[in-house]
């Protein structure tokens, strides 16, 4: 089974839009668990145009399913993650200014780095996911830094699904597979969707988890979130 973790970061976005707690952000995590959602994901990112660092504490207290915090590991965002400690932390690339993740680390030759990193958020007990492109050398690089899992950077797939889905798809499942056989847990995201999310997961084999936020939220201003989380599950469990 596929879990769904739902990232809120579009919700802080609107909320920040005019600065009072219009949408609440810690009621909407709240509901997305009670509509569904098997973990809440927020990316804390150096601008604080999204989710902010202050947010973390509110958030972290009242999550019950798997809370995962994503995010360029730099002093500042260690310390947040290290005081308010997730169940999971996903180490992305992403430089201060990006619009949004568009890439994965070099594991080969960031190893060092990313070991201490891990090593460091191990001994709190938060399991270690790393964003990677779908290259069985990086996913064999993130294991041999020691981290748990990796997430495979789902954007190429989803930008070339509708041309080609066996073709986009192609490298994501040799990167499982090779996950697979190094007995590393395997993530995905980024622009995955309702058109994209079910070629996804029947091809990649020993999925544990998607973390979906753009789409998900724009298909609940027509849905509503209850019957939009449900939908997204529905999928995950191979029922269109
Ligand atoms: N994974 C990572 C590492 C991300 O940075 C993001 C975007 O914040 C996502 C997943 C979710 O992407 P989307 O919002 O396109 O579903």
């Amino acid at each position: 089974m596929t879990r769904l973790s739902v990232n809120i970061n579009k919700v802080a976005l609107l909320r920040n839009a005019r600065g009072g707690n219009l949408p609440n952000l810690v009621q909407v995590a709240r509901d997305c668990e009670i509509f569904g959602a098997e973990g809440i994901t927020v990316h804390p990112r150096p601008d604080q145009r999204h989710v902010r660092f202050d947010d973390i504490p509110a958030l972290r207290a009242v999550v019950t399913t798997e809370f995962n915090i994503e995010g360029n590991p730099t002093p500042e965002f260690l310390d947040l993650v290290l005081a308010n400690p997730p169940h999971q932390c996903t180490l992305v690339p992403d430089a201060t200014d990006q619009l949004t993740s568009d890439h994965g680390w070099d594991t080969l030759r960031h190893a060092d780095f990313l070991r201490d990193v891990t090593a460091t958020l191990h001994q709190k007990g938060i399991r270690v996911s790393l964003f990677v492109d779908p290259d069985p050398r990086m996913v064999e690089g993130a294991k041999a830094t020691g981290a748990d899992r990796v997430e495979l950077y789902t954007g190429p797939y989803t930008h070339d699904f509708s041309g080609d889905p066996a073709r986009a798809m192609a490298p994501y499942t040799e990167a499982a597979l090779a996950a697979n056989a190094l007995g590393i847990g395997l993530n995905a995201g980024h622009d995955l969707n309702m058109d994209n999310l079910r070629y996804f997961q029947e091809h990649c084999p020993g999925l544990l988890e998607v973390s979906i936020g753009h789409a998900l939220l724009a298909d609940a201003l027509y849905y509503g979130l209850a019957n939009t989380i449900r939908m997204y599950r529905r999928l995950l469990a191979g029922n269109p």
